[in-house]
């Protein structure tokens, strides 16, 4: 089996290349903290000083990067992993990112003859763990179909969109509709609670229609119990609305409701709600909404 580079190892990258590791693929592994890694290392991962160490041994580069910005630092900065690849390597990347970013990856990687591969990912901590993740990917068929044994390790399904960008086009999507059905249901549910309607019972009924997202029932006992453990941090959920805004810029389609969800996540994040689950945009409201002077 080949050996894979990973670069990014936290809430969903530890828990993909775990499951790349019990499947037998040899990893070379990268964390700015080098302590996410411990649990690869101690089966048998090798670790990498700088992500253009891990280029060494690997023609496979899978990233999980937080953002943009991270990216471009660890593939293009001083000891970025572009310059040390190979003709014919393949970059794969997992991050959500803007499908503009994407392209422009994909186009630094041509330019050394690096395979650029579009995969964002649907599903969180759950999913990553069981390898049931679903893959939005994007770029050259063939590289794709290359790598179908290795996405299988880590999800349950593979989505092929076409060219480069598409992944990245329908994550902004997805993501822009889980931020705002999140927001619109603790909406709801202040308001109901101001109204003299039990928490319990407005679960009960409003979990249970069919104008209410499915994914809430999964998300009810974080918002029951206040556990905002992240499984999705909600500063990458604003980070996602904000490339989801940028790329609505970029194409000049107006995004009001976008917008005006985006700045309330922004809110909740200059309050320290950043590194807890998104869903705690609930507790945010709630907070301000028992407020008198808000
Ligand atoms: N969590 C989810 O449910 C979910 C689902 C689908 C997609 N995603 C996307 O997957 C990506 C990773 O998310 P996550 O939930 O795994 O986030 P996370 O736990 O915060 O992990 C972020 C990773 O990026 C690294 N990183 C951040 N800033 C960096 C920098 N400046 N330089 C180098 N490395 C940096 C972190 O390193 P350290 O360990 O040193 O901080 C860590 O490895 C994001 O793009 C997110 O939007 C997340």
């Amino acid at each position: 089996m080949e050996n894979i580079g990973f670069i990014g190892l936290g809430i969903m990258g530890s828990r993909m290349a775990r499951n790349l590791q019990e499947q037998g693929y040899r990893l070379t592994v990268y964390n700015r903290t080098k302590s996410k890694a411990q649990h690869l290392l101690d089966q048998g991962a090798k670790w990498a000083d700088s992500p253009k160490e891990v280029v060494q041994d690997t023609t496979i580069i899978i990233t999980m990067l937080s953002t943009p910005e991270a990216i471009r630092e660890m593939a293009l900065g001083r000891n970025g992993f572009l310059k040390a690849m190979q003709t014919k390597n393949i970059w794969m990347n997992c991050s959500t990112v803007n499908p503009s970013f994407a392209q422009e990856m994909a186009a630094k990687a041509k330019e050394k003859g690096i395979v650029y591969i579009d995969a964002p990912v649907a599903g969180t901590k759950g999913p990553a763990e069981k390898g049931e993740l679903v893959f939005l990917v994007s770029g050259d068929s063939d590289t794709m179909a290359k790598l179908n044994p290795v996405m299988l390790i880590m999800g349950k399904k593979i989505i092929p969109l076409g060219s480069i960008g598409q992944g990245s086009n329908m994550k902004m999507l997805i993501n822009l509709l889980l931020a705002q059905s999140m927001l619109a249901f603790s909406e709801a549910m202040v308001l109901g609670q101001e109204m003299g309607l039990p928490e319990e019972t407005l679960f009960n009924v409003l979990l249970n229609v069919p104008v209410t997202a499915p994914f809430l029932g999964a998300i009810r006992p974080k918002m029951e119990n206040g556990d905002y453990e992240p499984n999705f941090p909600l500063q990458w959920m604003q980070k996602d609305m904000h490339l989801a805004s940028l790329t609505a810029y970029e194409r000049n389609v107006a995004m009001p409701s976008l917008n005006i969800a985006k700045e309330i996540f922004a809110l909740a994040k200059q309050y320290g709600y950043g590194t807890k689950d998104f869903s705690s945009i609930y507790d945010y409201l709630k907070i301000n909404n028992a407020n008198d002077n808000y």
